[in-house]
C-alpha cells in the first residue's frame, strides 16, 4: 500500500453523488480488468470491445500498459516495486475513470496476484464494480506469436525479468471471466463481455 505522504490535506466531495451522477448520465461505470502474459490477447480484446461499446453509444476508454507507459507511468520499469506501483496508479485512474460513469478497460499484465486483489479492493471500498477478466493463453502459444520478438529477446537474455521466461505470472485465483483466445476467437471474447455486462446491469 503506497503511503500518504501529504498532510493537511481534506476530502472535497463536491455537489453530485455517484447516484445522481449515473442515474443524469444514464451510465453506470465499472472496471474491466484484463490480466495475462505479454502477447495474451489482451490489448486485441480490449480494442474490440472497446469499438464495441462506444458503437452502442456507451461511454468507455481503454488503458494500455504499452501506452501509459509512454506517458504518465514512463518513469516506470519492470521491477516488482515497479509494476505494483504501475499497477496502483492504474487502479487508481481506472477507478476515476468508472467513478464518472464511463467503462475502463484496462490492459496489464499485472502479474502479481497482490497488486490486482489492491486494485479489487480500492473499487470494493466505494462499491464500484471490479471485474477481473483472466486471459488465459498458454505461455507457448504467446511465445510462438511474439509479435513484438520480446521472448526471443528475453530467451536471449537481452531482456531480464520477463514476465513468464524469468518472473512470474500468478494467474487469478477466482477471476469474474475465462478468455481462452487459442480456442475463441476475438468475437466470442467481445460477447463473452458483453454478457457479462449486461447480466452484471453494467450496460442494457
Ligand atoms: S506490468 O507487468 O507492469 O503489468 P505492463 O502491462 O505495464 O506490465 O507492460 C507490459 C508490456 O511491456 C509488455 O507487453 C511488453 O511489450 C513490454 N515489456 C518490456 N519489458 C518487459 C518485461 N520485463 N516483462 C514484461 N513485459 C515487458
Amino acid at each position: 500500500m503506497a503511503e500518504q505522504k501529504a498532510t493537511n490535506i481534506h476530502w472535497h466531495a463536491g455537489n453530485l453523488s455517484r447516484e445522481d451522477r449515473w442515474r443524469d448520465l444514464k451510465a453506470r461505470g465499472a472496471t474491466l480488468w484484463f490480466t495475462g502474459l505479454s502477447a495474451s490477447g489482451k490489448s486485441t480484446i480490449a480494442s474490440a470491445l472497446e469499438q464495441h461499446l462506444v458503437h452502442l453509444g456507451i461511454h468507455c476508454y481503454r488503458l494500455d500498459g504499452d501506452n501509459i507507459r509512454h506517458g504518465l507511468n514512463k518513469n516506470l520499469g519492470f521491477s516488482a516495486e515497479d509494476r505494483a506501483e504501475n499497477i496502483r496508479r492504474i487502479g487508481e485512474v481506472a477507478k476515476l475513470f468508472a467513478d464518472s460513469g464511463s467503462v475502463a478497460l484496462t490492459s496489464f499484465i499485472s502479474p502479481y496476484r497482490k497488486d490486482r486483489d489492491l486494485c479489487r479492493a480500492l473499487h470494493d471500498k466505494d462499491a464500484i464494480p471490479f471485474i477481473e477478466v483472466f486471459v488465459d493463453t498458454p505461455i507457448e502459444v504467446c511465445e510462438q506469436r511474439d509479435p513484438k520478438g520480446l521472448y526471443k529477446k528475453a530467451r536471449a537474455g537481452e531482456i531480464k525479468g520477463f514476465t513468464g521466461i524469468d518472473d512470474p505470472y500468478e494467474a487469478p485465483l477466482k477471476p469474474e471471466l475465462v478468455l481462452k483466445p487459442g480456442v475463441m476467437s476475438v468475437e466470442q471474447s467481445v460477447a463473452a463481455c458483453l454478457d457479462l455486462l449486461r447480466s452484471r446491469r453494467i450496460i442494457a
